[in-house]
């Protein structure tokens, strides 16, 4: 059997013959948020289907490749399109670009995501700084025999979210002027929105926004011992009132509106680092 570990690097010494880039930050996109690109200088672009053991993307508005280039005068890695559970991969797919990730090098793991906004002081296109949050996946990314040589096997998680990146972005929202929360995300499986009765369930047992990827990612990136900043976007409201229905277009389209705040703010977090 072909072990987690030798995949990594086999995916890892393929992508070092294709880029003379060594990230050190890892950046991954989610909904909407793939305008980032716009900020980077592109050196090396190398499409999933090209990269040995990669999962393929196949959600509308994921494309799917691994950028590498400068953000300022950091070395980056920015996963366009992402790899959701709903989508029939398993936890081993999702999270293998993070492992993937560490192996070339990142010490700091960034991700973004559209969320749905429980907490009552939130609007639509709001961004929320990620401080904590619920694992309600059904299935675990670290199940399983554990490879010392990935992580440890009883991982700590009192605080899987670096303090000082928070800190740091919160003051970059204050000089650019932007609105931003600090809150709590839930992660779930999907692809159905929330009923209602579980929006509100969601929200009292301490999430203030919902969606369906990140956690994961953040689990392996933590058992690699990656420090971790991640936001969303609120691009809709759960609980607000009767008829709140949802799709995917209307996630899209808020995410898509919002995103060059993010960018802007991922951007000065990674350049002033
Ligand atoms: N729930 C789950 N995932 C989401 C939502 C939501 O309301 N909005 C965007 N992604």
């Amino acid at each position: 059997m072909h072990l987690l570990f030798d995949k990594i690097h086999e995916t890892v010494s393929y992508i070092q013959s294709q880029t003379t880039v060594q990230p050190t930050t890892g950046i991954v996109l989610g909904s909407g948020l793939g305008g980032l690109i716009d900020v980077v200088d592109i050196i090396t672009e190398i499409p999933y289907h090209h990269i040995p053991h990669f999962p393929v993307s196949t959600v509308e508005g994921h494309a799917g490749k691994l950028v590498f280039g400068k953000l300022g005068n950091h070395p980056v890695v920015l996963m366009a399109g992402r790899f959701h559970y709903y989508e029939g991969y398993s936890m081993e797919e999702v999270t293998f670009p993070i492992r993937v990730m560490k192996g070339l090098g990142v010490e700091t793991v960034i991700l973004s995501n559209a969320a749905g906004g429980m907490n009552e002081l939130y609007q639509v296109g709001d961004i929320v700084i990620i401080k904590d949050c619920i694992n309600l996946f059904p299935e675990h990314p670290l199940r399983g025999k554990n490879d010392e040589r990935l992580g440890v096997r009883f991982l700590d998680m009192s605080e899987p979210f670096d303090r000082q990146l928070i800190e740091k972005a919160q003051q970059i929202a204050t000089q650019q002027s932007l609105k931003v929360h600090t809150g709590v995300y839930v992660g779930l499986q999907g692809p159905t929105f929330e009923t209602r009765a579980e929006y509100k369930w969601l929200y009292i047992i301490g999430g203030d926004v919902v969606g369906m990827s990140t956690v994961p990612e953040v689990i392996v990136a933590r058992h690699g011992g990656m420090k971790v900043f991640a936001a969303s976007i609120v691009t809709d409201l759960g609980i607000r009132d009767e008829l709140n229905t949802i799709s995917h277009e209307e996630v899209l389209e808020a995410a898509n509106k919002a995103a060059p705040k993010l960018a802007a703010l991922v951007a000065a977090l990674v350049t002033t680092s």
